[in-house]
């Protein structure tokens, strides 16, 4: 199949060019390539390359900043997937976009989780981008795919994990606080590319949780991965009004991945088992990255 790539260059985009490029003609590009908000640029390429599937990793995914560029982040987050709908409408192609947890308020008691069939209520702005584009899309074509995940890690790109892994090689000593009030569940972009190929081979439709199984807080996947990293570290845990962020973050970011279950599609992995995983496969290579400062 012929495959285009958005936001190629990102964290799960990069890890979506890997793993499709096994078993597809992909195009992957990213912004200094195409820019999703260039409405006429989109459907150029569209009508160029022909895809049969669209897949959106391209975002405005710094949460916080989405609450000041509001502007940019409805251009990107809600404009740029619309065109994309647009494009894969007019070209008889699939669309896969991307969506987050963040959809959700968090208001169910934990260890309670979210099922497609819950009803979203964003409390940030970021979240408020996202949904509309969920609303988007549905109303522009029926093929599609919304794919919701969360709390994503990868080897490329910045991330949570690097920045802990930083702060701790930067001073070992030094009390780094860190929220242990809000749970979710920290997914490797590795295995939700492998997921997102499962969806295509199997020919998934719809809207689909995708994150990996079990749940923790930041400050237990920060200890976690410090562990397993073997770096010394001082993390405190600390609740989320000790440390106010400019967006509001959900208290309970648990997802179910019931539809995926539920067709037998499911293929991630419990959460810890993937981030030793990981650690193992790119231990030496994160800790060079901060050494040479590219972390
Ligand atoms: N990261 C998470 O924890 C998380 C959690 C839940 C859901 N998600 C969703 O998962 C998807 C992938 O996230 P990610 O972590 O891989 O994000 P990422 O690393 O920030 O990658 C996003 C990519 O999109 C590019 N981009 C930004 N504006 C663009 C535009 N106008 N046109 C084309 N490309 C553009 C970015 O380029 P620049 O870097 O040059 O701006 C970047 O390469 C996103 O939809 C995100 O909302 C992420």
């Amino acid at each position: 199949m012929k495959l285009m790539i958005l936001g190629g260059k990102g964290q799960l985009g990069r890890d979506c060019t890997k793993v499709l490029n096994e078993t597809h003609d992909v195009m992957s590009v990213d912004l200094d390539e195409l820019d999703i908000t260039d409405v006429s640029e989109v459907e150029a390429v569209a009508e160029n390359f022909r895809a049969d599937v669209i897949i959106n990793c391209a975002a405005f995914t710094r949460v916080d900043d989405c609450e000041t560029e509001q502007d940019l982040a409805c251009k990107v987050n809600i404009e740029g997937p619309g065109n994309l709908a647009v494009a894969a409408q007019n070209q008889g192609a699939q669309l896969i976009h991307i969506s987050t947890d963040y959809v959700f308020d968090g208001s169910k008691r934990v260890p309670d989780a979210y099922t497609e069939k819950d009803d979203p209520n964003p409390i940030s702005y970021y979240g408020v981008t996202k949904l509309a584009a969920e609303k988007a899309i549905r109303r522009i074509t029926d093929n599609h795919i919304i794919l919701r995940t969360a709390w994503l890690y990868g080897i490329r790109g910045q991330n949570f994990l690097k920045t802990m892994l930083r702060l701790a090689m930067n001073d070992p000593k030094r009390e780094i606080k860190v929220v242990s009030d809000q749970f979710g569940s920290p997914t490797w972009s590795y295995r939700l590319a492998q997921q997102i190929a499962k969806l295509i081979k199997s020919g998934g439709q719809g809207t689909y949780h995708a994150t990996s199984e079990g749940y923790c807080t930041w400050y237990e996947l920060a200890t976690d991965f410090l562990d397993k990293m073997d770096v010394p570290h001082s993390f405190v845990p600390c609740t989320t009004e000790e440390y106010p962020t400019p967006a509001t973050r959900p208290m309970n970011s648990i997802l179910e991945n019931q539809r995926l279950k539920e067709l037998g599609l499911n293929l991630m992995e419990d959460w810890k088992t993937d981030l030793a995983e990981f650690v193992h496969r790119f231990r030496d290579r994160l800790i060079n990255e901060v050494r040479e400062g590219q972390t």
